[in-house]
């Protein structure tokens, strides 16, 4: 894990906030894990066994998140929805590999029975990429919030309740 967050950019950095890229910091990441009420999903590379993506996920809501869902008329539950917020090595973003780990994360959302997952702290309103990424798997846009530096960034959410197939029936 230390080998994963201490080559992270700082752009990447900027962009995904960790309490720290060191060590210690990796060791408390893994020592949570299925602690808690957080999942925390690798990305590994094969054959070279490098961690090159971190997939964090909690089931846990923060009272930041509910008002600020609430203010948007969102009504957010622990039963029902779930926090998602993803990062990917420098040398492994733009290349579609985002798009292809969603879908293992929308299954582990449902068989947790969530039905919604909103984003973990939202996203930086100058992160384009990120919120195209999300606008294509089905993100919708929920409203700006100020973070604690004055700087904008965005909540959205994914609905994960039935969506017609190609065929028009529901799956
Ligand atoms: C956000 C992240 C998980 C997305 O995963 P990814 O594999 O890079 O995303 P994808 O390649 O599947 O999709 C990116 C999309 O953004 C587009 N894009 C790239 N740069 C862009 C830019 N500057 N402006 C607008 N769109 C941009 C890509 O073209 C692609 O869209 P397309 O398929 O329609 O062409 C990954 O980039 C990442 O870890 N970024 C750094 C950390 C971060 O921002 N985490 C999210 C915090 S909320």
């Amino acid at each position: 894990m230390a080998g994963f967050l201490d080559p992270l950019s700082s752009e990447t950095r900027r962009l995904s906030t960790f309490d720290g890229y060191d060590l210690a910091t990796a060791r408390e990441l893994c020592d949570a894990i299925a602690r808690y009420d957080k999942l925390r999903l690798v990305l590994e590379d094969v054959p070279s066994s490098r961690i090159v993506g971190l997939a964090e996920f909690s089931l846990d809501l923060t009272p930041g998140d509910i008002a600020r869902y609430q203010e948007a008329g969102i009504r957010l539950a622990e039963t029902t929805d779930c926090r998602f917020g993803p990062t990917l090595a420098d040398d492994y973003q733009g290349r579609g590999v985002g798009t292809l780990v969603l879908p293992l994360v929308t299954e582990v959302a449902r068989l947790l029975g969530r039905t919604r997952i909103i984003l973990w702290g939202g996203v930086r309103a100058n992160n384009p990429r990120a919120i195209r990424y999300y606008e294509k798997n089905g993100f919708q846009s929920v409203g700006f919030f100020a973070e604690a530096d004055g700087s904008l960034s965005l909540d959205m959410m994914l609905d994960l309740h039935p969506v017609p197939d190609a065929a028009g029936a529901l799956t």
